[in-house]
């Protein structure tokens, strides 16, 4: 399976913060946001990576993590000509994605921890896509997922004026190989956007969508306005101190996933020991199991 951070888009209501820094590379709390979307990834078992954003911002995702290497991981970096929508994530990607199943996660999303069997059940599909739920209380703010009384999902849709239930589509999914030719044949929504909640509406027709359901157990973060990207901060750091244990900790992941070795979490570690985060790490590295 391969996977797609998408960091692109215009992050109009950070402004003026993103006004030279894509919204992806701002910290939340002690790493760059696209930390996270990659954590979950790489959590998912998913080894080979795209991460699409503007033709400006690009070079700074490369200057950060490079072509993954040193993680056990290949990266590789694509270009968005300009914000055409999520969906457009599956034409960018097409030929990098080739014949594989594929997941695909906002470069904005914070997932707590916890999220490890839902990703399981996710990866284990090799047909159809997989979304996951989130209860929020303003959901005509997101895709909205609505269920029948026997559970089944009933109708998803973009910002409803009189949403359904309070599930929020999250920014994570994961896709067969259909989606690309069904990313072609989606239009352009009246805001001009290739719309994911298209993608999905094609799926629950073709019987094909299932959603995972996450609780507070899980909790998850659009970091799109400046009070969601303090919360998550907030909640990062609050979980991280109280639990001793990073979320959103990429090498810490690719050690714990036998994707790199002691030895090569020690010199990851080495490179940034002035830091808590690097102190973490060797720490990480020290600790026998
Ligand atoms: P949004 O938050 O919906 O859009 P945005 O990032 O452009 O921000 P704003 O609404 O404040 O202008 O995007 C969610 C994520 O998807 C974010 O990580 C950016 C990414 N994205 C793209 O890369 N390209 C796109 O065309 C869109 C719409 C989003």
């Amino acid at each position: 399976m391969k996977g797609i951070i998408l960091a692109g888009g215009s992050g109009t209501r950070l402004i003026p913060l993103t006004r030279v820094i894509s919204k992806s590379l701002l910290p939340v709390y002690d790493k760059p946001m696209f930390y996270y979307p990659l954590s979950i990834l790489m959590e998912a078992g998913i080894k080979d990576i795209m991460i699409i954003s503007s033709s400006s911002d690009l070079p700074r995702f490369i200057d950060v993590l490079g072509d993954g290497s040193q993680l056990g991981i290949s990266l590789q970096y694509e270009v968005e000509p300009s914000p055409i929508g999520i969906a457009g994530a599956f034409l960018i990607g097409e030929t990098f994605i080739g014949q594989d199943n594929v997941a695909l996660i906002l470069g904005d999303n914070v997932f707590g921890h916890n999220l490890g069997p839902l990703l399981k059940k996710a990866v284990s599909r090799s047909h159809g896509a997989t979304v996951f739920g989130f209860p929020v209380d303003d959901p005509e703010r997101f895709g909205v997922v609505s269920f029948n009384d026997a559970g089944q999902v009933n109708s998803i849709e973009e910002k409803p004026a009189e949403p359904k239930s309070n599930y929020a589509v999250t920014g994570l999914y994961f896709y067969d190989n259909r989606v690309v030719d069904i990313a072609k044949k989606i239009k352009p929504s009246a805001r001009g956007e290739l719309e994911i909640t298209d993608v999905n509406k094609a799926y629950l027709e073709m019987g094909a969508l299932h959603v995972e359901l996450m609780g507070k157990e899980c909790p998850w973060f659009d970091t799109g306005t400046p009070g969601s990207l303090l919360e998550a901060a907030v909640y990062v750091r609050q979980f991280e101190e109280e639990k001793g244990v990073k979320i959103g900790c990429v090498e810490e992941l690719s050690f714990k996933k036998g994707f790199v070795s002691r030895d090569q979490l020690i010199t990851l570690a080495n490179s940034q020991t002035k830091s808590g985060y690097g102190k973490y790490l060797l720490r990480v590295a020290n600790t026998k199991e």
